[in-house]
């Protein structure tokens, strides 16, 4: 196991550059909330994955990196899972109901499914049969956030603090959530998420000081906003680049200081070497 794979340490903020099938820097029982939007195997252009198998061999993928996010979690921790409603590229397939199964069949308690109405993108790709009934077309232009926990939904651990207002409580506990999408363009990135997703998610399902997972880092939108709101995250990404931008979007749009691993010694007992040179700014 090389130190490598961690990207970037410091008490507050952890990004490892490697599969969540092979890292082994998190130990199981450990995190809060899983707050991720896995690849939707749609023909996206990611640096490092093919984002283009078979449904079958996707179902096998989604099983995989699920059971690891069900032993990384507490016993009362959280997974909110970003996922399409369904596809009709490639097919049509149920994936938010196949997922859903398939995150129960490893042990996931189901809770709620919260529906994100992405008003400025259009999912549709063709009509079928225009103005016919012969074989039309349906696509909702929304995604989901399916809301699942390992064992108990009634929240033990942590610090018991939270910071979500009487209005935010009051309008994001309605499962209807309407905000934009976020540009590629803008991130740099092939399939980022706004902001607002992982932040609705941290302060509603989560206390501050609780540790937050992506295992899907990308452009570590979910990091940004667990910093922002005072939560530890863990990122992982295959893709060097990617949590490259990550750890630059932490920086910026976070205010974190500068506090980089050191790579020129072997880490003590599984530790980094790390170095601060910076403070944190609170969001
Ligand atoms: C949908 S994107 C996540 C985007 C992220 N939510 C954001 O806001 O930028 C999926 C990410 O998963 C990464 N990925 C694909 N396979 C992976 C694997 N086996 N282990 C870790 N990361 C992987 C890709 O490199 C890509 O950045």
């Amino acid at each position: 196991m090389s130190h490598k794979e961690f990207f970037f340490k410091n008490d507050e903020v952890l990004i490892i550059n490697d599969s969540v099938f092979h890292t082994r820097q998190i130990k199981p029982d450990s995190v809060d909330l899983v707050v991720t939007s896995p690849p939707y195997n749609v023909d996206i252009k990611y640096n490092s994955h093919d984002d283009q198998t078979s449904y079958e061999d996707y179902k096998i993928f989604s099983e995989k990196w699920m059971s690891c996010c069900y032993t990384w979690l507490k016993d009362d921790g959280r997974f909110c899972l970003n996922i399409p409603l369904d596809k009709n590229k490639g097919g049509q397939q149920s994936v938010g109901a196949d997922l859903t199964t398939i995150a129960k069949k490893i042990g996931f308690q189901y809770h709620s499914t919260i529906v994100w109405n992405e008003g400025n993108i259009s999912r549709r790709t063709a009509w079928g049969s225009w103005l016919s009934a012969s074989a039309p077309y349906v696509i909702a232009p929304v995604e989901l956030i399916v809301v699942l926990y390992k064992k108990t939904w009634k929240k033990t651990s942590g610090s018991k603090e939270s910071d979500i207002s009487k209005q935010e409580f009051m309008d994001w506990t309605n499962g209807l959530w309407t905000f934009n999408g976020e540009s590629k363009k803008k991130i740099g990135h092939p399939a980022p998420f706004p902001i607002e997703l992982p932040r609705r998610c941290c302060k509603l399902f989560s206390y501050t000081g609780d540790t937050v997972l992506d295992p899907f880092l990308g452009s570590g939108t979910t990091l940004v906003a667990a910093y922002l709101n005072n939560r530890k995250g863990i990122g992982i990404d295959i893709d060097p680049h990617y949590c490259q931008i990550a750890l630059d979007r932490i920086k910026k749009e976070g205010g974190m200081g500068e506090t980089r691993i050191s790579h020129d010694a072997p880490p003590v007992e599984g530790k980094p070497k790390v170095r601060k040179t910076g403070v944190r700014k609170t969001g």
